[in-house]
């Protein structure tokens, strides 16, 4: 059974979704979900389906060693970043070389980077006047929102749309495809 580890900052809505996904296979499993916020609702949600939780601060994230140690320990083989704000350190991405997936709410490379994140990116989109936006799903590097790309997908956006009808719609893909997504990656892993 390969594991799982969610790193996630706030709602956990993605992180709930993918949990219950992986709770019908026989291959893969939620197992461990990492809040950098001791607030965030995901660490209630994390109760809630049963799923062994921590919180770290960001300079222990940053500092990254005892993170690894915490991964390590529970033979942690994948992790998805859910809505995790901070920049993941080079130390954590050489522990687990290509095996560090997020999910970004636009279509990179168009409205990524440091800052862009949740609604703010909806707003930029709508601001632009752009006609469509989506999900990217991608391989992290040690950049914000650059690596390896393994999915886009895309909704339309109206001339009339706010940016929360934007976020409806972007939630809409990521509850859609990302579970899939990720268990595509981890089937194709070893
Ligand atoms: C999601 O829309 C995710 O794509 C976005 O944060 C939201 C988290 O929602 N991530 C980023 O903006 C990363 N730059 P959730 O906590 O309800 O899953």
């Amino acid at each position: 059974m390969k594991k799982i580890a969610i790193l996630a900052s706030g709602s956990g809505s993605n992180a709930e979704n993918i949990a219950n996904y992986f709770k019908e296979s026989d291959y893969a499993q939620v197992s461990f979900i990492i809040a950098n916020n001791p607030e965030a609702y995901v660490l209630e949600r994390a109760k809630r389906l049963g799923i062994e939780s921590a919180v770290v601060s960001k300079s222990e994230f940053m500092e990254a060693d005892n993170v690894i140690s915490m991964l390590k320990e529970r033979d942690i083989d994948f992790i998805v970043l859910a809505g995790f704000l901070l920049l993941v350190p080079q130390k954590l991405i050489a522990a687990y070389p290509g095996r560090i997936v997020n999910i970004h709410p636009a279509l990179l490379p168009k409205h990524g980077g440091k800052g862009m994140y949740g609604d703010r990116v909806h707003k930029a989109v709508v601001e632009c006047g752009d006609t469509e936006s989506g999900i990217t799903i991608h391989i992290i590097d040690e950049h914000y929102d650059k690596g390896t790309t393994c999915f886009q997908a895309k909704c339309p956006v109206l001339p009339t749309d706010t940016p929360d009808d934007v976020a409806a719609k972007v939630h809409a893909l990521e509850y859609e495809h990302f579970p899939h997504v990720i268990d595509e990656i981890l089937h194709n892993l070893d």
